[in-house]
């Protein structure tokens, strides 16, 4: 694609203009984004990074965005953080392929650094429609920069955390990205607050629906 093409597409993503995913379901809407040139990251990716998981889980774990080591393996959450996560997940009883994990972005930003409103905006489309399939009685966002764009806030992680929010209709819980827990210990007591709160919604909304 010559670049007048690609930055016509990058304009597009810009100015919020909708494209339809209406018609995708999970395994086709991981194809789209295979193919995604919406935002410039697509230039320096690996891979893409869709999901992992259960597509008939209920519960969604949603990150930043792929780091190294899953840029190169096209998974999240396999890097270090991704095992502390695994651990996470277990310490309440959950394994991760009863779970749902994907993040904001599904390509890597350089250096692992934060998101764009460009990026995040040309990405949204595809959580929004993960979402729309999943059907997730409830959503944990990993970290500031998955709750702040999930909620569309601006509050900080420490405002947002221990309460209930939506995203539409589904319940959304903050917590702690695991990267945050490997770089400061002390925050692993609040983060298991957090992951027991996890398990007990999760656990209503299900019998709930029974
Ligand atoms: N950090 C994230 O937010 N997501 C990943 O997939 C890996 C690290």
């Amino acid at each position: 694609m010559s670049r007048r093409a690609c930055s016509t597409i990058h304009d597009s993503a810009a100015r919020g203009d909708t494209f339809d995913l209406s018609g995708e379901d999970l395994d086709s809407l991981a194809k789209r984004v295979a193919e995604c040139r919406r935002c410039p990251l697509w230039e320096e990716r690996t891979r893409t990074v869709f999901s992992n998981g259960s597509k008939r889980a209920r519960l969604m774990f949603v990150g930043e965005a792929p780091g190294r080591e899953e840029d190169l393996q096209g998974l999240p959450f396999v890097g270090r953080a991704g095992k502390l996560l695994t651990k996470i997940l277990d310490s309440v009883g959950l394994a991760r392929d009863e779970v749902y994990i994907t993040n904001i972005l599904k390509c890597r930003p350089p250096n692992n650094r934060d998101p764009n409103e460009e990026e995040v905006r040309a990405c949204e489309p595809y959580l929004a429609r993960q979402i729309e399939l999943l059907k997730p009685v409830l959503i944990c966002a990993l970290g500031r920069v998955a709750a702040q764009n999930l909620l569309k806030t601006n509050a900080s992680l420490s405002v947002l955390r221990g309460g209930i929010h939506y995203y539409n209709d589904t319940r959304v819980i903050v917590t702690y990205h695991p990267a945050a827990l490997l770089r400061n210990p002390h925050l692993k007591r609040s983060a298991w607050e957090d992951i027991k709160l996890v398990r007990k919604i999760y656990d209503e909304e299900i019998a709930g629906e029974e």
